[in-house]
C-alpha cells in the first residue's frame, strides 16, 4: 500500500476503510440498542391482527464479539500499514523484514566468517567441511568456466588442479588473480613475422628443449624471450605461460600451436573481488593452493 500512484487514491482508500467501520459499528448499536419492542408495542409491527413479529435482540455475548472485532480492527490499522499510504505506528513493512533479517543473518555468521578469513590455510585444508563449503563455491563461481572438477575446459580455460601455474602457484598470487583477475596478452604474430616464420617457430616451441640450431630458435630468441624466457619457462608476473612443460592451455599439437602463435590469445580471467567475500576467497585460495 505504501507505493500506491497518487494522493488521491490513498485518500480514497482511507475514506472508505473509515466510513466501512464507522457503518458497521452503526449497524450493531442499532440492532442492540433500538428500543424495545415490549417497551414501545405501537412500533411493533402485527400481521393478520395477532401475529406479532417480536423483538429478541440477539445473544450479548455475539455483540462483545463484534465489538472485539471491531477494536482489533482499529488497533491493526493504527499500527500497521492498512489506511492508504499510512505506514502505521510500528512502521512494518516486507521490506524492512527482509533487511531485518540480512541484518540478523550478517551478525550470527560475520564471526564465524572472519574467523576463516583471518584462518591459517593449513588449518583450513585440514578441516574436511571448510573444504566442503569450498567446493561448493567452486562449483558454484567457477566451474562454469573452469569445468566442475577444476580440470579445465575447452583449451580456453586453465586446468587448475595441475602444477602449472600461469600467474604463480603461490597462495598470495592465486588469491590476486581470484580477486582480481587476470587479463593476458600474447600478441598476434601473423602479421608480424609472417607465415612462414610462424610455421618455423611453432615447430621449435613443440620441440623446445631438443631443437638446437632449428631455424625457429633464432625468431624465438628475438621475439618472445621478453615474456616466455629464454629457457621458456615463462614468466607469472605477465601470466607467459611455461612452454617447455607438456602442459597446454591452447593444445599442445602443432596446428593448436601455430593457431596460437599466428592469431594471438587473450584469456580473460574475471575479477572476483566484488561476488565473493574474503572468507569465500579464502576458502577457494585453501583449496586450489596445495
Ligand atoms: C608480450 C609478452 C609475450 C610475447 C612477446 C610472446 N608471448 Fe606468448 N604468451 C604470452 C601470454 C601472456 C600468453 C598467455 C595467453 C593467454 O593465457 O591467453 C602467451 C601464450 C603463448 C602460447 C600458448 C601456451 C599454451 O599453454 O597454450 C604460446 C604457444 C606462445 N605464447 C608462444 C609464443 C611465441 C612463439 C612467441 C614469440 C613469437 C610469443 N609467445 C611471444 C605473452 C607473450
Ligand atoms: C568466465 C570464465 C571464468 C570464470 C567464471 C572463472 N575463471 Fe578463472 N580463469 C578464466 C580464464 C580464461 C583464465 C585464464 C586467463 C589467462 O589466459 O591467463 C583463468 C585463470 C584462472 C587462474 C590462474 C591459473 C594459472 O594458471 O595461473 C585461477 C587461479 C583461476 N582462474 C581461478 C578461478 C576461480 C577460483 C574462479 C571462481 C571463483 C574462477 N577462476 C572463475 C576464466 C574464468
Amino acid at each position: 500500500m505504501a507505493d500506491l500512484p497518487t494522493g488521491f487514491w490513498s485518500g480514497w482508500i482511507i475514506v472508505l476503510t473509515c466510513v466501512s467501520l464507522a457503518t458497521l459499528f452503526w449497524i450493531i448499536l442499532s440492532v442492540y440498542f433500538a428500543p424495545n419492542a415490549s417497551e414501545h408495542p405501537e412500533a411493533e409491527p402485527v400481521w393478520d391482527n395477532d401475529l406479532r413479529e417480536g423483538s429478541n435482540a440477539p445473544p450479548l455475548w455475539w455483540f462483545w464479539m463484534l465489538l472485539a472485532a471491531l477494536v482489533f480492527s482499529l488497533v491493526y490499522l493504527m499500527l500497521y500499514p492498512g489506511l492508504g499510504s499510512y505506514k502505521g505506528l510500528l512502521n512494518w513493512s516486507q521490506g524492512s523484514r527482509i533487511v531485518e533479517s540480512y541484518a540478523n543473518f550478517e551478525e550470527s555468521f560475520q564471526g564465524a566468517r572472519a574467523e576463516v578469513a583471518n584462518a591459517d590455510l593449513s588449518d583450513i585444508q585440514n578441516d574436511l567441511g571448510l573444504m566442503q563449503t569450498a567446493e561448493r563455491i567452486f562449483k558454484r563461481e567457477c566451474s562454469a568456466c573452469h569445468g566442475p572438477d577444476g580440470r579445465g575446459q575447452a583449451s580456453l580455460f586453465p586446468n587448475l588442479m595441475d602444477i602449472d601455474w600461469q600467474w604463480g602457484s603461490s597462495a598470495e598470487q592465486i588469491e590476486l588473480t581470484i580477486r582480481g583477475g587476470r587479463v593476458a596478452n600474447m600478441l598476434a604474430w601473423q602479421s608480424i613475422l609472417g607465415d612462414e616464420n610462424v610455421n618455423q617457430v611453432a615447430d621449435y616451441v613443440t620441440k623446445f628443449g631438443e631443437a638446437d640450431g632449428h631455424p625457429g630458435q633464432a625468431i624465438y630468441q628475438q621475439n618472445c624471450v621478453a615474456c616466455h624466457g629464454l629457457d621458456g619457462v615463462g614468466n607469472p608476473l605477465l601470466g607467459a605461460p611455461n612452454l617447455t612443460d607438456n602442459i597446454w592451455l591452447y593444445g599442445g599439437d602443432l596446428e593448436s600451436v601455430t593457431q596460437t602463435i599466428a592469431a594471438g590469445r587473450s584469456g580473460v580471467m574475471p575479477s572476483f573481488a566484488n561476488r565473493l567475500d574474503d572468507a569465500q576467497i579464502k576458502l577457494l585460495v585453501a583449496m586450489l593452493a596445495r
